[in-house]
């Protein structure tokens, strides 16, 4: 019998990666979904990049979130699920759940394997919370537990990976999470600011070469998921401010004119093409609340720290019908 570790890499490759990989080097302008970013290695990577010291997001969130605590419970109130957007950081979601004593715990999240992990983890920190994973992408909704169906309901989606998301789709997230949590649900969100471009672009090409890693990564995954001979060594990380679409932009840039194959099909790059491999949009103060108001999410607090990242505290307040 076969176990796992034995089982051939192309049997366990997800078909939806073979498909966005072969469809992306086919655009014109080549591009690769960033969710595709996060294989083990890719993980692990980007745990990395939250401890850079380029990389201000992640101090910045968790510093807001270790204030707000009093004006979170008044705001929240007891009794609550909380219905998480991801598995879960092993510093975020502690400070949250010790601050609101929720009745009960929802991480969402599409990797099984980083939902169970983080889930023991948690069950072990709080052992009188029931701790209720869901195995879903929450692009798509599915029901939660029937154990919260009773519960009032707090959505936390820190990080700012809303801003991984075209606003379009953004937009699509935040109705539907909505629709998961109803009306009446409140959200707590994290959202990126825009800066100077100085610092926005140093906190995606840091000077240790980790985001380079990270965003090289994807080549090595897919040489090794689906048979690729991409010569990683012909690609540089370059990390792009858009001022017009508001977003940093990370690409791979061939360094060389390069021919290779992916599950048997070919493609070629002339010298300076690239891959365009992740959007991280940062939204100004107005844009981050028009945002939340386009997907049903009537803002009620922010907190902004020292300016560079904000949490927003939303309600999905009945949609009025005038004026
Ligand atoms: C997960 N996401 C919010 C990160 C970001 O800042 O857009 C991903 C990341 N990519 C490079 N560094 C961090």
């Amino acid at each position: 019998m076969l176990r796992s570790d034995d089982v051939p890499m192309a049997t366990r490759t997800d078909p939806a990666f073979r498909a966005d990989v072969l469809a992306g080097l086919s655009l014109s302008q080549k591009a690769i979904p960033a969710r595709w970013f996060y294989d083990r290695k890719g993980s692990e990577l980007f745990e990395d990049i939250t401890r850079l010291p380029e990389y201000y997001p992640t101090r910045a969130e968790t510093a807001i979130l270790r204030t707000i605590c009093p004006e979170l419970v008044g705001a929240v109130g007891d009794g609550v699920a909380v219905v998480e957007f991801g598995s879960g950081s092993s510093v975020k979601t502690p400070i949250v759940l010790n601050c609101i004593e929720p009745a009960a715990y929802v991480p969402i999240d599409i990797s099984g394997e980083f939902l169970r992990a983080s889930a023991a983890t948690l069950s072990s920190q709080f052992p009188g919370l029931p701790v209720l994973p869901v195995e879903a992408d929450f692009m798509h909704p599915v029901p939660l537990p029937p154990q919260v169906a009773d519960m009032p309901k707090l959505g936390f989606f820190p990080g700012s990976t809303i801003g991984n998301m075209e606003p379009l789709a953004a937009g699509t997230l935040l109705r539907a999470m909505r629709d998961w949590l109803g009306e009446g649900a409140m959200l707590l969100i994290g959202i990126d600011r825009v800066k100077d471009e100085a610092t926005l672009v140093a906190a995606y090409d840091d000077a240790a070469g980790v985001t380079a890693a990270f965003n090289l990564n994807l080549l090595d995954r897919i040489n090794r998921e689906l048979s690729g001979t991409v010569p990683a060594d012909a690609f540089a990380h370059e990390a792009r401010w858009n001022d017009d679409a508001a977003r940093i932009e990370m690409h791979l840039r061939a360094t060389r004119d390069v021919e290779f194959t992916v599950d048997g099909r070919s493609f070629a790059m002339r010298e300076g093409e690239t891959i365009h491999t992740e959007n991280s949009h940062k939204y100004g103060d107005r844009d981050a609340r028009l945002l939340l108001r386009c997907g049903g999410w009537t803002p009620v607090q922010q907190w902004c720290g020292d300016g560079t990242f904000c949490v927003i505290l939303a309600e999905a307040r009945p949609v009025p019908i005038a004026p």
